[in-house]
């Protein structure tokens, strides 16, 4: 058996696993048990109302929960199998197994190719091959063409939806072997909505991806699974097909058609 998260651990059977995650707040218990699996090669998408618990579970999941000492954590989470709130994890290394997306994109106030290149310098790659690795992160965020003439740029000069697409390259160029996305296209216009999703489809063949999103079209669209949350339950995971057709809860079939949100 590999150390804990070691680099390159398991790297052939992606997989995000919760058991009856638990997410208590000081006054509300948020997340009420989860069960869920993200595998390499499909795409997870999750639905829900406003105050769910979607975004919580997200944070569980590459620890980023730790920076709310008030939530307390109860479950398993596992990568690869592996619990991933053991004491000897080194979350930093986690964090870049399992990448973030946010729901508003936050380009560091730098050029493009340094937002880029800065968490290259963290997770210290060599330098070889760096351009290398800053185009093909480009190419799989769907955005070279629009900024391969104008690397040293301010990231701040591109479009809402580009610095989106630059935060997806930013967090593809660590290689994650999963990647959560808290509603990554809530403010962007159709074209870069499309471009997101087509990256999605492409990704999904290396990692595993958990998007949440609050447009059910969406996931409609865009995903294998698709799981509906409500008030920190998981009240129905279907294949996405299967869920729009047919849902299993009248309350997903409520939600689904728009009856609230
Ligand atoms: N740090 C926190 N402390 C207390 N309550 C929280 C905290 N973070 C989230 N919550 C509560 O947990 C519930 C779920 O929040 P969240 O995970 O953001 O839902 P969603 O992303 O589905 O809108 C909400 O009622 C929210 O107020
Ligand atoms: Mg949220």
């Amino acid at each position: 058996m590999n150390a804990p998260l070691a680099e390159g651990a398991g790297r052939r059977a992606a997989t995000l696993r919760t058991e009856r995650l638990q997410a208590r707040g000081p006054r509300l218990e948020i997340l009420k048990g989860i069960t869920l699996e993200a595998r390499r090669g499909e795409v997870l998408s999750i639905i829900g109302p406003a105050g769910a618990g979607k975004t919580t579970f997200l944070r569980c999941c590459n620890r980023m929960i730790d920076l709310n000492p008030e939530i307390l954590i109860s479950g398993q989470t596992l990568l690869e199998g592996i619990p991933i709130y053991g004491k000897e994890v080194d979350v930093a290394l986690l964090r870049r197994r399992v990448g973030m997306v946010f729901s508003v994109p936050v380009p560091l106030p730098m050029s493009i190719l340094e937002n880029l290149t800065f968490g290259l310098r963290l997770a210290r790659v060599s330098r070889r091959h760096l351009m290398e690795e800053v185009e093909s992160a480009l190419r799989a965020a769907y955005l070279w063409d629009e900024v391969k003439d104008r690397l040293s740029e301010p990231a701040r000069n591109l479009s809402g939806g580009q610095q989106q697409r630059l935060c997806l390259a930013r967090t593809l160029i660590l290689q994650p072997e999963v990647l959560l996305l808290d509603e990554p296209c809530s403010g962007l216009d159709p074209i870069s909505t499309a471009r997101i999703e087509e990256a999605l489809y492409q990704l999904k063949a290396d990692l595993a991806v958990i998007l949440v999103t609050n447009n059910v079209k969406q996931a409609a669209r865009a995903s294998d699974w698709t799981a509906f949350f409500l008030f920190g339950e998981m009240i129905e995971l279907s294949p996405t097909g299967r869920l729009f057709t047919t849902p299993q809860d009248s309350r997903t079939a409520d939600y689904i058609s728009g009856r609230f949100g």
